[in-house]
């Protein structure tokens, strides 16, 4: 048996978006993904993926799930398998008695890191010997301590030098794993010669690629490992596993740009920081960060290249956003990168720069102000167009409320206005988006109930399970949620919630009320309003069907007491 709080820590890790798009590529479409279904055949896609809820779900064939799901249903494993298969992917291991039963991919993967561990332990212990590379580190201010943290290294000026660990060079795991160059003669050579290395570490600690950067000047300033089976650049960030715990401690951490940067910052005391990997910020990057801390600062160099990474990141982000997180963005000053103003201004300034970053909202109202003119009509009219897709894109609801307000403010108009010209949807108003459309609900309370706590699942608590109609599945797997919370358990997003309930009786009703949900994106406000509502009339239901019963034997002061509190109202909740 498999823990269920491994499966717990497991899901709240992987990610199902990364999950689908290695076996089928993904569309952005709205706030979810979309692509043809895997699992039937069709020209349209109908198979929607969601972020937000980790779950997937096919309009044409009803198949949907979990991130454990889909590796089941796509791969055709078992469930262990599928646990075990996703568990290796993210540097997990699974807390089973067997240890011998490991995913084939592991296995397969084993021998790339493996050499990829010793070519790192060689170019450290070449590094010891070369004093070209460690004055050149001294030059930059780094300590032998520092250097040895971020296992950097030194590859030598030869074109077959790692053949000294590898007696084997002619192996074919060492050009697949982007350490030797196998040129159109089939001659083979290092690809790494005469720089300072860096080794790029995956979540479990394992090399999975390397950055070298020349001594001095020469082109190209860094090499990088080519993409392997290991090494996928736009999912990696350099440095995370240096970084974990202080930014844990931190709740905090900052990105930027270079390898330089995080070993500088490092150096200087400041530890909470990982560099992408000379790629843009990408919504994956976004979204592995919000899961490490609340709070994540991208930085960027004040140049014209900067400055459009820097819109980028914003544009990236904004889909990512959950209320109660902070995107912030920090541009440097001058024309300086981290490394360099850390090592002319200091800590406690470079960490002043920090607690002043802008938060994502003011670069984004910033940005789209930039160079139109709000003193006339037209200009006010620019704005809210320029505004328009990115309000669009923003999910966190409390947020897009603030930004729609703003704008509405420097445009002119009034919110509703605004929010009528960019076609979002009003928050507090309006039937529940998640209310089926276009045919009367006869759906019991109970199932209203369960759409909003599937998606809240915290609220279950306030929810009187008493009042509830024991015959209902929605019954059973709301009381299952309101005690797990009761409790503090963690209950998680969508996907979690399908295997808390994987193999119970309440599964089916779970999985259809998730299904139901996978185009709706959670709207705090809208889903208040209808719990409120919801619990209102089931208060009512209570009363009436109390009347109902005792009917006949009600003496006229009891029928009057009994219709009062049936209309009476309940307080607002808090
Ligand atoms: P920078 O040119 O800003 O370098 O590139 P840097 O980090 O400040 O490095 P130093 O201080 O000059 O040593 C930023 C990042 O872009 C990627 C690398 O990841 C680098 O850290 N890059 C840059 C490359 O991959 N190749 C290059 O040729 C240049
Ligand atoms: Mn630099």
């Amino acid at each position: 048996m498999i823990p269920e709080s491994f499966i717990q820590e497991l899901l709240s890790r992987v990610d199902i978006v990364d999950v689908v798009e290695r076996y089928v590529p993904l569309r952005k479409a709205g706030a979810n993904y979309s692509a043809c279904c895997p699992f039937h055949s069709e020209k349209t896609p109908s198979f929607t993926v969601s972020a937000s809820k980790q779950f997937y779900h096919c309009f044409g064939c009803g198949a949907h799930g979990s991130a454990i799901s889909f590796v089941m249903q796509y791969a055709g494993l078992g469930f262990i398998d599928a646990v075990e298969e996703l568990a290796s992917n993210m540097g997990m291991t699974v807390p089973r008695d067997a240890p011998e039963r490991h995913a084939e991919s592991a296995a397969k993967k084993a021998p790339l890191t493996e050499l990829m561990a010793r070519a790192t332990k060689f170019y450290r212990d070449q590094l010891k010997q070369s004093p070209k590379a460690i004055d050149y580190l001294k030059g930059r201010g780094l300590s032998g301590e520092i250097a040895s943290r971020f296992g950097m290294g030194y590859a030598p000026d030869d074109w077959q030098g790692l053949q000294q660990v590898f007696p084997n060079y002619d192996d074919q795991a060492l050009a697949e794993c982007g350490l030797i160059i196998v040129n159109e003669q089939g001659r083979r050579y290092d690809r790494f010669r005469d720089r300072i290395m860096f080794p790029i570490l995956d979540q479990r600690g394992n090399v999975i690629g390397f950055g070298g950067r020349v001594i001095g000047d020469g082109e190209p300033k860094y090499l990088n490992s080519p993409e392997t089976p290991i090494f996928e650049k736009g999912r990696e960030l350099y440095g995370l596993s240096q970084a974990r715990k202080s930014i844990h401690d931190a709740d905090t951490v900052i990105v930027v740009e270079g390898y330089m940067d995080v070993v500088g910052l490092a150096q200087l005391g400041v530890e909470n920081v990982v560099a992408s990997l000379g790629t843009a910020t990408t919504g994956m990057h976004v979204q592995k960060l919000l899961k490490q801390a609340n709070r994540v600062i991208f930085c960027f160099d004040r140049d014209s290249a900067g400055d459009r990474a820097a819109r980028r990141a914003m544009e990236n982000s904004l889909e990512h956003l959950v209320d109660g997180k902070s995107v912030e963005i920090l541009q440097m000053p001058g024309n300086q990168d981290p490394d360099e103003f850390i090592r002319e201004n200091g800590k406690e300034d470079f960490q002043r720069l920090v607690g002043n970053a802008t938060r994502l909202s003011e670069y984004l109202v910033r940005e789209i102000r930039k160079d139109i003119s709000l003193t006339n009509a037209e200009g006010r009219a620019q704005l809210v167009q320029e505004a328009k897709p990115l309000l669009q894109k923003v999910a966190a609801p409390v947020l897009r409320v603030q930004l729609t307000k703003e704008i509405a403010t420097l445009a002119q108009l009034s919110q509703a206005e605004v929010e009528a010209q960019c076609g979002l949807k009003p928050l507090a108003r309006g039937r529940p988006a998640f209310a089926p459309r276009g045919r009367v609900t006869t759906r019991p309370l109970e199932h209203t109930l369960l759409q909003v706590i599937l998606q809240r699942p915290e609220w279950a608590v306030r929810i009187p399970l008493e009042r509830l109609a024991e015959d209902q599945e929605e019954t059973q797997a709301l009381s299952v949620i309101a005690n797990m919370v009761e409790h503090g358990q963690p209950v998680g997003g969508a996907g979690q919630m399908l295997e808390t309930f994987r193999g119970q009786p309440c599964e089916t009703i779970v999985a259809q009320v998730l299904s139901e949900l996978t185009l709706e994106e959670p709207d705090l406000a809208t889903l208040e309003l209808v719990l409120t509502d919801a619990i209102e009339r089931l208060r009512v239901r209570s009363v009436k069907s109390e009347i109902d019963a005792r009917k006949k034997d009600l003496s006229p002061e009891e029928w009057r007491e009994l219709l009062a509190r049936k209309t009476a109202k309940t307080s607002a909740p808090e």
